[in-house]
């Protein structure tokens, strides 16, 4: 691709599962499993365009009110592509599971924990994956870490600034978020990063995440290169 400045970090919202499904016919659990397959090519593809680290949005703090049939497909398939995951983190791929993970079942809470461990040093792509993932839990949560440090005596509220927020965040650890790209129509942002896309581009796309291809990222790069990013200066 022709592009010179390839965004390093993009957020991904999978959304359109369930409509991809209903047009075929099928349960949205099947709709689910195409989205998942889509999340593995999609990493690939970022690999080879050069960015640096994606977030998918997997499972909001609000995708609980779903029917329990639905939510516990997704879990399954979450347990299923531990397996995928393990071989890409071999790659030299780090992933960084981010949300509230501690609501999660507890051998999926292990196998993450584990694998976000053993990827640490992994430097070539990180994938984060936001499970449970809500942007105003995680403010709320920086917020009582950072109180509790007040109460302990280990900083003092003026030491309270934008970096220390940030710092404290699940996405500490990520380059900042240069794009967020949602497929299915929508266009909104379900409470995805909302601290992080303060100056983040936005692509919104008609087609459903499972019919998510390599030239619909293509396309959002594009978009994204030919934008003028300003950062509040001229
Ligand atoms: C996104 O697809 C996946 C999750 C939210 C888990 P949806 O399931 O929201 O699909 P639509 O929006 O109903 O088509
Ligand atoms: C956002 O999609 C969450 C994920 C993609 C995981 P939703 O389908 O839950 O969002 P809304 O309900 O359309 O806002
Ligand atoms: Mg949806």
């Amino acid at each position: 691709m022709e592009v010179s400045n390839i965004p390093k970090h993009i957020g991904f919202i999978m959304d359109g599962n369930g409509r991809w499904a209903k047009k075929r016919g099928m349960p949205r659990n099947f709709g689910h499993k195409q989205g998942a397959a889509v999340f593995k090519k999609t990493i690939n593809w970022c690999r080879e365009f050069g960015v640096r680290a994606a977030t998918f949005y997997a499972f909001s703090t609000e995708n609980w009110k779903r029917p329990e049939d639905e939510v516990k497909g997704i879990m399954n398939l979450l347990r299923q592509y531990i397996k995928d995951i393990r071989a890409m983190q071999k790659e030299n791929v780090r992933f960084i599971f981010i949300g509230d993970l501690s609501r999660l079942d507890e051998d999926i809470r292990v196998e993450l924990a584990d694998i976000m461990e053993t990827s640490r040093k992994n430097t070539e792509f990180i994938v984060g994956v936001a499970l449970n993932y809500g942007g105003r839990a995680e403010i709320a949560n920086a917020a009582k870490i950072l109180a509790k440090k007040c109460v302990s005596g280990e900083i003092s509220p003026d030491d309270i600034s934008e970096e220390l927020i940030e710092k404290n965040l699940y996405t500490s650890e990520f380059p900042p978020l240069d794009l967020v790209v949602r497929p299915s129509g929508e266009q909104r942002l379900s409470n995805f990063l909302i601290w992080q896309v303060a100056y983040a581009e936005f692509v919104f796309m008609d087609v459903l995440w499972p019919d998510f291809k390599k030239k619909d990222l293509e396309y959002a790069i594009k978009e994204f290169a030919s934008r003028s990013r300003r950062f509040g200066g001229l």
